[in-house]
């Protein structure tokens, strides 16, 4: 069988946990190296064997035969079609672990203004910024706020993304909050791809609580026992900035997450340093994001927490920052560099995460290695995922990437040129 007519049997067998398949004749990067293995998990020539949504096999193709033989039944061997892949790159399905995708409106009217010289700041302090996009999210129906935001998700797919983070953020409210979460949680039960879903209710001071930032904080507090018992949240985030919310107030918030059992993340130090990673970290948040204020206690903290260090490279080049986040000095406390669009209507309205891989590396200075491993394997570990996504292993889920190019490090060296040709979900193949 080739990849040109798997589309339909694909679909027909997408929920069929019992069916083998083997994916022959691709360039593997299965960023799954150990020591001593090559950068990149390099198999030039590889195959996969998947059964159903899970990898059960990934090797040298002179291997194969011995692994069909080992793994499959007689009759099982019998009934496999084999997909030829014709040498296309096959690296683990790209995780965007740090999204908004769900917003209504835009803002190009305000990057217009910024190009005239407002700051980011600036604006949002007029009552712009984050707040229009609350307001035109609250405008929206729930059908009009799903529908942008699953066209998103299938863009970002079509660029090689099996898993996705979505934050809420722009409801700030009880109820608005609530439908954010739930346009999230249906695109990942309309789409094969994992989603994760984050509240981001301390975003930004919506304008029925102007002059009582701490009271919002309490109603967050009194809120989000409902969202999670709904089962809409896998995680609580925040904005800690002298325009959001004090660590004070962020760590009230984190309190709450704690109670319930749920991991932590925060927008820190993007425009200044508040202290914010340090204080995330002393949450074991699974990221710190952001990051271009960071300080070296900032650093050391995270290192000793396990938080990885989530780098926005759209919103750095989008809000024309100049300070860099301190790379260097997080590679040498070992802190895990991830990299993420940063999907939102402000700061970084991109939808390509190989887009990402390439600023990664010309804006911070990551290895295409480095970015890679950023945009998958760390991804991965920034959801809480580690031990189930972002490389290509046995007992990994069969999520995968198929690219038309010779090597991953044209992935990062390539920009604004669409690669990728699709991407295997749960072990189903969605051609792009
Ligand atoms: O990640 N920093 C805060 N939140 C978003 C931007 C939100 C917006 O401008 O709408 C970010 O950059
Ligand atoms: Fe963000």
């Amino acid at each position: 069988m080739t990849i040109d007519n798997f589309g339909t049997k694909a679909s027909q067998a997408s929920h069929d946990n019992s069916v083998w398949r083997w994916w022959r004749g691709a360039h593997l990067a299965t960023l799954s190296s150990q020591a001593g293995t090559p950068a990149w998990g390099w198999l030039p020539q590889g195959d996969l064997l998947t059964h159903g949504d899970q990898i059960a096999w990934v090797g040298p193709s002179t291997e194969s035969d011995a692994a069909l033989q080992h793994l499959l039944t007689a009759p099982e061997r019998a009934a496999l079609d084999p997909i030829d892949l014709h040498g296309l790159l096959v690296t683990p399905g790209l995780i965007d672990a740090h999204t908004h995708l769900v917003y209504g409106g835009h803002r190009a009217r305000e990057f217009d203004l910024r190009l005239q010289g407002a700051t980011y700041e600036e604006i949002a302090r007029a009552g712009g910024g984050i707040r229009s996009t609350v307001a035109a999210t609250r405008e929206a129906s729930d059908e009009a706020l799903f529908n942008a935001a699953l066209a998103r998700a299938r863009t970002l797919m079509a660029d090689g993304v099996t898993t996705v983070e979505i934050k809420s953020g722009y409801g700030l409210s009880l109820a608005h909050e609530a439908r954010c979460l739930r346009a999230a949680r249906r695109i990942g039960q309309t789409l094969p791809i994992t989603v994760r879903t984050t509240s981001l209710a301390a975003h930004a001071l919506p304008p029925e609580f102007e002059g009582r930032a701490d009271d919002y904080i309490d109603a967050i507090c009194q809120w989000l026992p409902q969202w999670h018992a709904e089962g809409l949240v896998d995680a609580v985030d925040g904005f800690c900035e002298r325009i959001a919310f004090t660590p004070a107030q962020i760590e009230r918030v984190f309190h709450a997450a704690r109670v319930l059992g749920l991991p932590v993340k925060l927008h820190a130090e993007q425009l200044s340093d508040s202290g914010g990673a340090a204080l995330a970290a002393r949450y074991a948040a699974l990221s710190a994001d952001h990051l271009e204020y960071l300080s070296d206690e900032g650093i050391a903290a995270m290192a000793a927490a396990g938080t990885v260090a989530m780098l926005l490279p759209g919103a750095y080049y989008f809000l024309r920052e100049t300070k860099l986040p301190p790379i260097a000095a997080l590679r040498a406390a070992g802190v895990p560099i991830a990299i993420a669009t940063d999907h939102n209507p402000g700061s970084s309205p991109t939808l390509s995460l190989p887009l990402m891989l390439n600023m990664a590396c010309t804006l911070f200075r990551l290895t295409p290695e480095e970015a890679m491993l950023g945009a998958t394997r760390h991804a991965a570990t920034a959801l809480g995922l580690g031990h189930s996504h972002g490389q290509l292993r046995a007992g990994h889920r069969a999520d995968f990437a198929l690219w038309a190019v010779d090597h991953p490090n044209e992935l990062a060296y390539r920009f604004g040129e669409r690669a990728g040709r699709g991407v295997v979900a749960g072990g189903q193949l969605i051609t792009a």
